[in-house]
């Protein structure tokens, strides 16, 4: 489940603090932006509320696998990624889920307090960078931390389609906090969903170490949930090869830009030779685009994983949360890597 960072970037079509679309006729707005309308809304627990949207016009939306998110456009400007909670099997509708953060950025309080039955809202079309893996994994081990446990919900569709062998470890506070319990209480009778309830003492709930302590070739291990449950589950993989560890986390947990003491730096691009400089107020993605040579990016806060970079020479500072310690060794993520002196990027 990804929350993603306050920009300026506005709603396209979209008239100002209101949830009308002065393009109401058109369900995609571009290429990437589709106005849905908002036909269902469900508490699921407290402070947790459930979303259903529908294309604008009854189309069929983008197909989704199982892990994808979508980012929601809100019309104060601000945009917020969800994690998409329904059967990716299902085209008519998207279900996202928000739990309401009082300390947050104002993205959830929105939602919660302005978005109703009948409104309409533009989104991205979906991606994915928190996937299952193929068939032939053969057990599927997800750990969720509190509203983390949205992209499991969909993964669980697709798992229970697919015959696979799985089991959901759910961490929560208490009952009341534990959201999807109508669809999740089968499972839980099965012994396929683990709940367990903290009532807010770290002392208490999941071990996570006990857990993670050993590693059975073809297991495959999925997480998600607020940082101090990404870094309990982060600190146990040594037993893990990192092909079997896939990880989302919120955006904005201690990723991202923080420019206070960056220094600058350059890059050289392997196939032209060229060497750029970077001011300490400028990511590698923005000098790469300044200067005519394209990188794909999404989070741009380093957690997604689309800017994966190869590195040939140089010594990066690392500020992302996707890459494993072996992977560093030779990759950077581009929107937020720094480095000291010369980086030689396979560019
Ligand atoms: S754009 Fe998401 S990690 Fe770089």
């Amino acid at each position: 489940m990804l929350e993603a960072a306050d920009t300026s970037d506005g709603m396209n079509g979209a008239t100002n603090g209101t949830m009308t679309i002065s393009t109401a006729s058109a369900d995609l707005i571009d290429k990437q932006k589709l106005a849905v309308t908002v036909s269902r809304i469900h508490d699921e627990a407290d402070g947790i509320r459930s979303f259903e949207l529908r294309s604008a016009d009854g189309r069929a939306l983008p197909p989704f696998t199982a892990g994808s998110h979508v980012e929601v456009h809100l019309p104060t400007g601000v945009i917020r990624s969800y994690s998409l909670c329904s059967d990716p099997q299902r085209h008519d509708h998207y279900v996202i889920s928000v739990l309401r953060e009082a300390a947050g950025r104002g993205g959830s309080s929105y939602m919660h307090d302005h978005v109703s039955v009948g409104d309409q809202l533009v989104i991205a079309a979906p991606r994915n960078h928190f996937p299952l893996a193929g068939r032939e994994a053969r057990f599927h081990l997800m750990l969720a931390g509190g509203i983390g446990v949205t992209p499991m919900i969909a993964m669980i569709a697709e798992l229970e389609r697919r015959g696979a062998r799985w089991q959901l470890h759910y961490c929560t506070r208490n009952p009341q906090r534990t959201a999807f319990m109508a669809q999740l209480q089968p499972y839980v009778d099965a012994g396929k969903v683990v709940l367990h309830h903290d009532e807010g003492d770290p002392t208490r709930g999941l071990d996570i170490k006990t857990t993670l302590a050993e590693f059975e070739i073809g297991t495959h291990l999925y997480f998600c949930g607020p940082p101090g449950f990404m870094q309990a589950c982060g600190a146990c993989l040594e037993p893990w090869p990192p092909h079997a560890v896939h990880r989302e986390f919120f955006a904005g947990s201690g990723t991202g830009l923080d420019q206070e003491g960056n220094e600058a730096f350059e890059i050289k691009l392997r196939r032209s030779g060229t060497v750029l400089a970077v001011p300490a107020d400028k990511s590698i993605v923005d000098v790469l685009k300044l200067n005519g040579c394209d990188v794909e990016t999404d989070c741009n806060e380093g957690y997604c994983g689309t800017c994966i970079t190869r590195y040939l020479a140089g010594a990066p500072e690392h500020r992302d949360t996707v890459l494993s310690d072996k992977e560093r060794k030779s990759y950077v993520m581009v929107c937020c890597a720094r480095a000291k002196g010369l980086l030689e990027l396979d560019l």
